[in-house]
């Protein structure tokens, strides 16, 4: 077999080797019932029990009880910039969108076709390096809701307080850092993220909300696109993505396995620390991209003195067997994601690369 290299993709990102194995493990067979999870019928017990045990799984790990639902959707959190809305944003109302980065200005326009919107703050001047402080957000006069990003993937910041607006409903999205660390789930009355950074394959998008707005929702939009639906059928309206709520929930019993949020929140701050003291301490060999207070634990921005060097470290780092370095074209440079599954291994041998490279050439 082909040596496992250390994966530091945005996403599809590294999933945790247990569960690759526990997956491999049953695959042929899913407990006993002589057919692989891949083959399954989603009305069988079997699969209605990994349905339920996921559902069970996140919500036990983000502390919620039974006024909050957890649906297994598709069609990415880009569905849920649009469905927002639409289930959400009443005319008459407006909306309001913190913007820190590119993924909440694609949330903002996919609202603006419902409804009345407000841009409550920005940080796109200076290219979204920071975090809006409480004081800079300008809400509107009753809004519906409020929206925000919690992990910017391109810009590789992260809100360190997650804010709250009283009595105003607050929506997340939360596709890149959701599991990270605990934190106030309650304060929110929609979460939603795409599974393949913190939490499994591709395939799936998990909305955990209040189930007081998974009623009522308008008749007069399309049936898939209305919380409702899935709500009343348990995530079972239509043929769900199976084999990915499957390797979720292994993965979910993964971070339970990890000491639960609490587990996982000191390995990622000791494996975010490798990287970002190492850019501290380059002498400005290596230039963080996000402002010191902003700085995301899940991907780490950062620039080298010259585009060529850039390019040159992204090609020597695949060779030593780590990957999915290049940046994003909108910040340009080099970015390590080090969602829950990277190990501190990982991030030890990202160091020593990032010692090396500037050793030979800085
Ligand atoms: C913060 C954030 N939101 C939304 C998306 C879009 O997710 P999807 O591809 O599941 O639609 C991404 C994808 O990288 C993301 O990082």
């Amino acid at each position: 077999m082909a040596q496992r290299v250390f994966n530091f993709n945005a996403g599809p990102a590294a999933l945790p080797l247990e569960v690759l194995e526990e997956v491999q493990g049953e695959l042929l067979n899913y407990q006993e019932t002589g057919m692989s999870i891949l083959e399954i019928s989603h009305r069988s017990k079997a699969y209605e029990a990994i349905n339920r045990q996921a559902e069970a799984n996140l919500k036990d790990l983000l502390g919620l009880g039974d006024n909050y639902r957890v649906l297994f959707l598709q069609g990415g959190a880009s569905t849920q910039f649009a469905m927002i809305p639409m289930n959400f944003l009443p005319s008459g109302q407006t909306a309001d969108y913190i913007l820190t980065g590119a993924w909440s200005e694609k949330a903002l326009k996919e609202a603006k076709l419902f409804g009345n919107t407000h841009v409550a703050a920005t940080t796109a001047d200076g290219n979204y390096k920071r975090i809006p402080t409480f004081e800079e957000i300008q809400l509107s006069d009753d809004p519906a809701y409020v929206h925000i990003t919690s992990n910017n993937t391109i810009f590789g910041t992260q809100w360190k307080t997650l804010p709250s607006f009283g009595e105003v409903p607050l929506i997340a999205d939360m596709s890149s850092d959701i599991l990270y660390k605990p934190f106030e789930a309650e304060k929110f009355s929609l979460i939603y993220a795409g599974a393949q950074k913190n939490l499994g394959p591709s395939g799936v998008t998990v909305v955990i909300a209040r189930k007081e707005l998974l009623e009522n929702n308008p008749k007069d939009i399309p049936t898939m696109l209305r919380y409702e639906t899935h709500a009343k059928n348990d995530s079972l309206y239509n043929t769900p993505p199976a084999f990915s709520v499957y390797v979720l929930n292994l993965v979910l019993q993964w971070v339970k396995s990890q000491g639960g949020l609490a587990g996982i929140q000191k390995r990622n701050e000791e494996k975010a620390a490798l990287v970002y003291h190492t850019i501290d301490n380059s002498n400005g060999f290596y230039i963080g991209h996000a402002q010191k207070d902003s700085r995301s634990l899940m991907n780490i921005t950062f620039r080298l003195p010259s585009e060529d060097l850039e390019k040159t470290f992204a090609v020597e780092a695949e060779k030593a067997g780590l990957i999915g370095l290049k940046g994003h074209r909108s910040v340009g440079g080099l970015r390590a994601s080090t969602y829950n599954a990277m190990t501190i291994e990982g991030c030890q041998a990202l160091q020593q690369f990032m010692l090396n490279f500037q050793q030979k050439n800085g």
